[in-house]
């Protein structure tokens, strides 16, 4: 099938503003749009700037706008999204070039929930690993599935607003430690998206939730740590 990308372009090197570009080439249906811009950037266009990596949607680089939505390139088949594609960087972040972003204010939130296990007491008398039960593994088992592609938090229309919102994907890691029961900084964690640029700015707008290309239930987690930071309770 011909395939027609409307692709957006930006290089701050000689445009003053970003434009879009347009290509027609062959596809096949169940080639990938990563696929696709590869191709793009091998034969046709060599100056057009992309992230990715792994190309099977575990580093969560290629995380682009695609037909309006989040997603990755590299999880998103051309039949799924048709034979006229526009692609665009994820929003809410600076254009560096082309579809890179400058993910360091994405990063940035990230690193502010301390997202590290934090457990200063001794270790077990065996000295060996500290036993989690598989009931409380469960807990918490959805959001360890995180790859910070950042599509959720700039699909959220409170991060659009405010860079400095914590933002989803920072909550959902939050959420990941927060409820370890081997981890022990849960009451720290709680107090810092407790403040104004946490859990408040969440108005349950859903977008997070339907971006995540990992199908990770982010309102529902956020809800949860919503209940902690009202009751008290971890249960
Ligand atoms: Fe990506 Fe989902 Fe993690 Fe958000 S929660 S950064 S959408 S994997
Ligand atoms: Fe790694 Fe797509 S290139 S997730």
């Amino acid at each position: 099938m011909e395939v027609t990308l409307k692709i957006f372009r930006y290089n701050p090197e000689v445009d003053q503003k970003f434009h879009y570009e347009t290509y027609t080439l062959e596809a096949e249906e169940t080639d990938r749009v990563l696929d696709v811009l590869e191709r793009i950037k091998g034969q046709k266009d060599g100056t057009l700037s992309f992230r990715r990596s792994c190309a099977h949607g575990v580093c969560g680089s290629d995380a682009l706008r695609i037909n309006g939505r989040n997603m990755l390139a590299c999880k998103t088949l051309v039949r799924d999204v048709g034979e006229k594609i526009t692609v665009e960087p994820i929003l809410g972040l600076k254009v560096i070039k082309d579809l890179i972003v400058d993910m360091e204010p994405f990063f940035d939130n990230y690193k502010k929930i301390l997202p590290y296990f934090i457990n200063e007491s001794p270790l077990p008398a065996d000295g060996k690993e500290r036993l989690q039960s598989a009931e409380a593994r469960a807990r918490f088992d959805e959001t360890t599935k995180c790859i910070l592609c950042a599509c959720c938090t700039t699909s959220c229309p409170s991060f659009w607003a405010s860079d400095d919102y914590l933002g989803p994907a920072a909550l959902v890691t939050a959420h990941r430690f927060i409820f370890d029961d081997r981890d022990e900084a849960a009451a720290e964690r709680m107090q810092i998206i407790s403040e104004t640029s946490g859990l408040a700015r969440c108005h349950t707008a859903y977008n997070c939730t339907l971006a995540c290309p990992r199908e990770i239930p982010i309102t529902q987690a956020i809800g949860e740590l919503k209940m902690v930071s009202v009751t008290g309770k971890l249960d």
